[in-house]
């Protein structure tokens, strides 16, 4: 679609205003791994530390955004490129009002994430790969969801009829299958220390 009729308009209050205001450094930690790899777990247990050193968070996750501005997509390739990228904007649109984003979605193609991290400025995109073996992910299965892809009544599940590309540089690889939660919980505010987020 041609945007040639349609101009940005800039207003006043920039996001150094509204970060400032929130006395943070507004960043978006994007959390990618297979499904029952822990993202949500690890990014809602992230959002109540921040919370409670009040700091301006806000969780955006997969299957909770599917029953609302997603709820029209499936899990086909093209929709999967589509979920991506609205997730995408929206995080960019709360980083801009200031907040620390936390967006947990399997986001399974590098070149999506990639297109993500080209929204925002270098040290505010923090890519957080959850580098769980499949084996470890099925055998939890929180959901059931892995029988069901097996026994073929779920198609394109990820890791099972549908690719899961790692990142090949991500700021943190969490490793669920060696360290304990709480060092995996962290392992990522040491990180947000050392770059001066917190
Ligand atoms: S993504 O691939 O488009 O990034 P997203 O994170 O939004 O996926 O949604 C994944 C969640 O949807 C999974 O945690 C799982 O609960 C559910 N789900 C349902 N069908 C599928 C499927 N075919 N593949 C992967 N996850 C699925």
């Amino acid at each position: 679609m041609s945007n040639d009729n349609i101009v940005w308009h800039p207003h006043n209050i920039k996001k150094l205003d509204r970060a400032n205001q929130k006395k943070q450094k507004p960043c978006l930690l994007w959390f990618t791994g297979l499904s029952g790899s822990g993202k949500s777990t690890l990014a809602g247990a992230l959002e109540e530390k921040l919370f409670a050193l009040n700091r301006h968070v806000y969780l955006l996750d997969g299957d909770n955004v599917r029953h609302g501005l997603n709820r029209d997509l499936g899990f086909t390739d093209a929709d999967r490129v589509e979920n991506i990228r609205r997730i995408g904007e929206a995080s960019k649109l709360f980083v801009d009002a200031g907040l620390i984003v936390l967006s947990a979605f399997i986001s399974p193609f590098r070149e999506d994430r990639e297109m993500v991290r080209g929204l925002f400025e270098e040290s505010e995109f923090i890519e957080v790969f959850m580098d769980a073996s499949l084996e470890t992910c099925e055998r939890r299965d929180p959901k059931g969801l892995y029988k069901k892809a097996r026994k073929g009544e779920i198609k394109h599940f990820t890791g099972i009829d549908s690719p899961y590309e790692s990142p090949e540089s991500p700021e943190i690889t969490i490793n669920p299958d060696e360290a304990d939660f709480d060092q995996c919980v962290e392992q990522v505010m040491e990180y947000l220390r050392s770059h001066n987020i917190l």
